[in-house]
């Protein structure tokens, strides 16, 4: 997790995020040392990353790369204002131990973001800010079955605001955001999936940590708790509105060092 020090709205690059509603530095604060707390009293081992002036959206540590047991596949951000998020980061993983690999040039690739493992398959959300073709060359190095999955609502412009893996097979999901295609591709390749609600949808709902059988995740998403409940999922609701302001919530805010398949690797 990375400090929220220099978090604010400084751009626009989703609709979530509009310069002239800014995030309150004193309530975001709050909010991300309660999610840390969450996650903290979850037994997470939790690392952090040194905020960085003028890197606003280095909270949202989500994309900061794919881990992939040592290894790191950095993220290629398609928007400017965020690539300069990439060295920072770099270093950071360096440091850890991790050996990280680059983006080939223009193959644009947002990270944990866009790329999530369900079992052993990479479900790959591509169009608004990563490209399919990086997604194929990022699965192929890992050798692994990759599903691209298109994002057709701006929204919903990144994997993980609309698609959260608990098991090796259930998921969360929100219907709206994929095409035909992408829809009956999850069904296929979930067995379980939970559909989100359009309400809880805008809430981040899919937008969960899942440690285990406990999931931390925004207010406002009642509907969805139930249904976690009753799957036998404990659930950790705490408030993160101030990074809805800039299209990010639970899961945008964390990035699991141990990858997003560790429960299935060797
Ligand atoms: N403002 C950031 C952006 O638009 C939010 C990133 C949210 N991260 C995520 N993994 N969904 O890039």
């Amino acid at each position: 997790m990375c400090p929220p020090d220099y978090y604010g709205i400084e751009y626009e690059i989703n609709p979530w995020m509009s310069r002239s509603q800014q995030s309150d530095p004193e309530v975001a604060r709050q909010q991300w040392e309660s999610l840390y707390q969450v996650l903290n009293s979850l037994n997470a081992r939790i690392e952090l990353l040194t905020p960085v002036k003028g890197l606003p959206d280095l909270v949202f540590t989500a994309n900061a790369g794919l881990i992939w047991k040592e290894r790191v596949f950095l993220a290629l951000f398609r928007h400017e204002a965020r690539q300069g998020e990439t060295p920072v980061d770099q270093e950071w993983f360096q440091d850890a131990g991790f050996e990280t690999i680059e983006m080939p040039d223009d193959y644009f690739f947002e990270g944990a973001g866009d790329a999530l493992f369900c079992g052993e398959t990479l479900f790959a959300g591509y169009l608004i800010r990563s490209d399919v073709r990086a997604m194929q060359w990022v699965a192929e190095k890992m050798n692994c079955r990759v599903i691209p999955l298109q994002l057709v609502d701006d929204f919903y412009y990144h994997l993980d605001t609309c698609f959260c893996p608990l098991s090796e097979t259930e998921a969360i999901y929100y219907p709206p955001a994929f095409d035909e295609y992408g829809q009956q591709a999850l069904k296929e390749h979930v067995p379980h999936l939970i559909p989100v609600v359009e309400k809880e949808a805008q809430r981040f709902a899919c937008n969960a940590v899942v440690i285990g059988k406990s999931v931390a995740l925004n207010t406002g998403c009642p509907q969805l708790e139930k249904d976690l409940n009753q799957l036998g999922y404990e659930t950790y609701s705490t408030p993160l509105d101030e990074f809805i302001k800039a299209g990010g919530s639970a899961k945008c805010l964390t990035l699991r060092l141990d990858g997003e398949c560790a429960a299935v690797w060797p």
